[in-house]
């Protein structure tokens, strides 16, 4: 959701912020644009509508030159993607230029306050009122740059990473934020700053996570100045290393970031239950239920709140907590939670599930729960991004970035986590037999190994893949554990191939979709072989009678629905409640080569952006 970018060192400022600004593309990319501060003291801004290539090419014949500079690649939010909404925007004078990633929710009347002063703007954007703003607190009072930027932001609402630069200034960069991700990384006579670290990480490991409502002076040759915005005091910069390396950020020889991230599960997984999952004595420990596992067992109710990919991982724990807990579980999509005032009690436990720890409902779903009393506990991927810093306590992913805008590897550990906790606080609740405990977690101890296995058979899912290009709608059912992974499936496929799915309860189906079913029609169905086995074999029998084309998800072995499936994929048995850690993986696949042979942009989908900042 907009990527920032900005440096001030010794360097060209141009090839360091164009490269950041591709490695933040995943947040947006429907324009970009640079500002620079030339030697001769010209301020240049060039933007242009489209992916950072374009802002390259547009800046072939350009003057480039600069040490200091801001860059910005967008996910429009006011005013459609066009060359004038493109940041940075200029101020009148185009003395200042800014970028801005966030929301500024009372633009309107500084915006009309602004017109009255002789201001006039040429853009749609929220973000130009900033920057106008920032300029006429310099010449109404007669400010410096960092005066008026702490200033003018005294006088926004909203959420906002800011970067601003000055013409007339090529020494200083200023920067703050509210609710927006920001990270500063700190080099020898240098300075980076970025939406996260995958802009810095190849210059330096030195970083400062800013905190909400700071507002921060870089300046050349001087130590790094922070203030807070609500009293001024100076703040201490807290200098620490970023754990993340190039390799992480990059393709890593695949074609595209999701498909690497799809083959990256059995490390993401590994790396999720490390420390956590002992393989020896076949038990877990998480700190998050060690420390607060009374606060489960005594909770009147277990609430999880989240969106999109991290909702369906939520509706598993539903199914996870309610059978190895016996604690009753409501699961709610974020943005419906927040704002239709939900009974929470003192003594519910609200996880909040998310990769990017960004997402603004999920983030007002946590605020919410925790002004009645409610204790938080966040799964999250994001190491200090905002939903940690919300909770009380949680347990991170450690999925590593996840780039391809499409959710795989973020989801299966989130699954993964949520099976954790789930047996932990079982075992400290006795809900479960000693017997079932171990079963279960020996059968996580090899869960990598069987990820593994499917992952071999991705040529058969690419050939499958083939057959269903031409569908223009998609029915996915499943049942138990297996139907949140069948809306998953459902949601993979139409967010990268743009072909209208749906995911359904199986025996939901015939309440409705049945209607849909003809020849034309391909209907997967995540059918592993457990308890539900033979409801979900009457499922599929409804839909052969019907002629609809069936792609069937099942266990090695399987017999009956193989006689009646088209296509069948074949997945090793386990435990039913992580079943889910494996159905999952073909249908991510399936997703991205039926979105491959439609010719799709698989990591950089139209209108979708990575972590969803505004509600
Ligand atoms: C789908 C996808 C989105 C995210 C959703 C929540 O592939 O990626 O549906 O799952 O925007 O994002 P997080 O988990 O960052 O809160």
């Amino acid at each position: 959701m907009c990527g920032i970018v900005g440096y001030l060192g010794t360097q060209n400022a141009y090839d360091i912020l164009i490269k950041g600004l591709h490695r933040l593309e995943y947040r947006g990319y429907d324009s970009a644009g640079v500002a620079l501060v030339d030697n001769n003291g010209q301020l240049n801004v060039y933007k242009t509508k489209g992916k950072v290539s374009n802002l390259e090419d547009y800046c072939k014949d350009k003057n480039i030159n600069g040490t200091v500079g801001i860059a910005h690649t967008r996910w429009a939010t006011h005013g459609e993607p066009s060359d004038k909404n493109a940041h940075p925007h200029y101020s009148q004078s185009k003395n200042i230029a800014l970028i801005h990633n966030g929301i500024i929710e009372n633009y309107l009347s500084l915006k009309t306050f602004l017109s009255s002063k002789g201001y006039v703007f040429k853009s749609d954007t929220d973000t130009e009122v900033l920057v106008q703003l920032i300029e006429y607190m310099m010449n109404e009072h007669d400010l410096p740059l960092y005066e008026a930027v702490y200033q003018a932001l005294t006088q926004v609402t909203g959420a906002y990473a800011i970067g601003v630069i000055e013409k007339n200034n090529p020494n200083e960069l200023i920067t703050a934020r509210i609710a927006s991700p920001l990270i500063i990384g700190v080099g020898k006579d240098e300075f980076f700053l970025g939406s996260d670290a995958s802009p810095i990480v190849e210059y330096t490991k030195d970083v400062i996570y800013p905190e909400d409502r700071q507002v921060i002076r870089i300046v050349r040759g001087k130590e790094i100045e922070i203030r807070s915005l609500d009293n001024k005091s100076l703040i201490k910069p807290e200098v620490k290393q970023i754990q993340l390396s190039l390799e992480d950020i990059e393709k890593g020889g695949f074609e595209h970031f999701m498909l690497k991230e799809i083959f990256e599960q059995p490390k993401s997984l590994s790396l999720c239950m490390n420390g956590r999952l002992q393989r020896e004595q076949k038990e877990i420990i998480l700190s998050g239920i060690q420390n607060y596992g009374e606060r489960f067992a005594k909770a009147r109710r277990i609430l999880i709140s989240a969106c999109g990919t991290s909702w369906h991982a939520g509706l598993i724990g539903k199914y996870l907590f309610e059978t190895l807990c016996r604690i009753p579980v409501d699961v709610e999509v974020a943005s419906e939670f927040r704002y239709r005032n939900p009974v929470i009690y003192p003594d519910d436990v609200l996880i909040a599930i998310s990769q990017s720890g960004e997402t603004a409902d999920t983030l007002a779903a946590m605020e919410l729960a925790k002004k009645q009393g409610a204790f938080i506990y966040g799964i999250c991927n994001v190491v200090g991004s905002s939903v940690a810093r919300l909770t009380d306590s949680g347990t991170y992913t450690h999925a590593g970035p996840e780039i391809g805008v499409a959710s795989t590897k973020a989801f299966t550990t989130q699954v993964c986590i949520l099976a954790m906790t789930a047996l932990a606080v079982a075992k400290q609740m006795e809900t479960i037999s000693t017997e079932d405990y171990k079963r279960i977690v020996t059968e996580l101890c090899n869960i990598e190994e069987k990820i593994e296995t499917i992952l071999s058979k991705t040529e058969e899912v690419k050939e499958i893949s083939k057959i269903f290009t031409y569908a223009r709608n998609f029915l996915y059912l499943g049942r138990g554990f297996n139907y949140p992974v069948a809306m998953e499936g459902a949601l993979k496929l139409k967010e990268i191939s743009y072909i209208h799915a749906e995911g359904y309860p199986a025996a939901e189906m015939k309440h409705g979709p049945i209607a849909l079913i003809d020849e034309e029609m391909p209907i997967v169905v995540v059918a592993p072989r457990y308890q539900m086995y033979n409801k979900i074999l009457s499922n599929v029998v409804e839909v052969k009678s019907r002629k609809g084309k069936i792609l069937a998800i099942v266990t090695e072995g399987d017999t009956d629905i193989k006689r009646l499936a088209d296509y069948v994929i074949e997945i090793p048995q386990t435990e039913e409640c992580l079943s889910p850690l494996l159905t999952v993986i073909p249908l991510q696949l399936l997703s991205y080569y039926i979105a491959i042979a439609k010719g799709r942009d698989v990591d950089q989908q139209r209108n979708l952006a990575k972590s969803v900042t505004v509600e």
